[in-house]
């Protein structure tokens, strides 16, 4: 089969960054799906994985975990999906990615692809959409009655990016009040667009931007980007005994003394946490995806999917690494166009 990857950690720029390979079709094990790829999308952990660093891979190290596509056999011990079943799935960080044409995945993180979105929409949204129902409905324990949260509001880092476009539907779907950061005026439409009932710079002082919109302090801040640039500013802002998750690795130590005078609770969520553990819990990723596809298919939440990449080669995904690497992404990137492999 042809796949995507690396056997050098290179910047995107130099040709041998992602190559061309023809490699043999994984077989699955016990729990596994084998899936004929139709779709993938890229994440910044594809980039962050990429990046130059020491080291050689013998085996082609295929990145990429997002993914729709069609099931093409199961494992002896498979029980949810059956071949000709559309699928859509993270995977995990612990195995190979999806850039190739085929792929196994453990069925209890994939799911039924939502039947409205096509398979370049659904490839968009597992990875984000996962960890952005993680972080707030299991990390941060936001309610999901819309009910309990009609005083509640939230504060977004990073509002316009893959994850937090489907964050702020997701939030809003939950009836808590969004305020959304964005330093663009098409990142700012974006937000607002996806459900953003406010946006504010993440480039100037949250506090008093918020004051001047006459804004509460947020009862729960969900942090995408830069946790140690925005670490100050969120205490300063976030409400008493608040909440806030953050999703990115920080850089540079940060206070966490900063945190008692409002008792606030701090929590990081990792997407991969479950599959590289195999947790007891690893087949929630399995219903929480299926309660999205629920909700893409009630047109209760759209796909992030802003922009397609053809044919599934290693130069559209340099493309798409390249453009996600600006840091200035808005929604999602996919690549596509798996009928047109030579
Ligand atoms: N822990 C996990 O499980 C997990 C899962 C997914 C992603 N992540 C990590 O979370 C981060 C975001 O992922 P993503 O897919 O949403 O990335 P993305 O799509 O590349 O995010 C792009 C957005 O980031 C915003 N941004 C740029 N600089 C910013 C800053 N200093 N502060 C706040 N926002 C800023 C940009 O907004 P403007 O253009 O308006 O400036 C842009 O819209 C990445 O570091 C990724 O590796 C972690």
């Amino acid at each position: 089969m042809k796949a995507v990857g690396l056997h050098h950690y290179l910047p995107i720029e130099k040709d041998e960054s992602l190559v061309d390979e023809t490699v043999n079709k994984p077989a699955p094990g016990e729990r596994d799906i084998l899936v004929k790829i139709r779709a993938v999308s890229v994440n910044p952990v594809d980039t962050k994985v990429r990046g130059p660093k020491e080291g050689e891979e013998e085996e082609l190290k295929i990145l990429g975990w997002d993914a729709a596509g069609v099931v093409e056999e199961t494992g002896s011990g498979v029980t949810m999906f059956k071949p000709g079943d559309e699928v859509y799935y993270a995977g995990s960080i612990a195995r190979q990615g999806t850039n190739s044409e085929y792929h196994v995945v453990d069925e209890r993180i994939a799911a039924f692809k939502p039947d409205r979105l096509t398979f370049e929409q659904a490839a968009a949204m597992p990875l984000t959409g996962l960890t952005a129902w993680e972080g707030m409905f299991e990390r941060l324990g936001i309610s999901r009655d819309a009910e309990a949260n009609a005083s509640k509001s939230i504060l977004i880092i990073g509002a316009a990016g893959g994850v937090g476009s489907i964050a702020i539907q997701l939030a809003k779907w939950a009836g808590l009040r969004v305020i959304g950061t964005a330093s663009r005026p098409e990142t700012e439409k974006w937000a607002r667009d996806n459900g953003a009932d406010e946006t504010i710079s993440h480039y100037e002082s949250f506090k008093k931007q918020l004051e001047e919109k006459g804004l509460d302090q947020p009862d729960y801040i969900f942090c995408l980007n830069s946790t140690d640039q925005h670490w100050e500013a969120m205490m300063e802002v976030i409400a008493p005994q608040g909440k806030i998750c953050s999703i990115v690795e920080t850089g540079t130590p940060v206070n966490i003394s900063l945190l008692q005078q409002k008792s606030v609770t701090f929590v990081m969520e990792f997407m991969f946490t479950k599959a590289l553990f195999g947790t007891k819990d690893m087949q929630t990723q399995h219903e929480i995806l299926t309660e999205m596809a629920k909700l893409f298919d009630e047109q209760k939440l759209t796909s992030t999917l802003t922009e397609t990449i053809e044919p599934f080669n290693a130069l559209s995904l340099k493309k798409a690494h390249e453009k996600l690497e600006s840091g200035k992404t808005i929604g999602k990137i996919v690549v596509s166009g798996f009928d047109q492999i030579t």
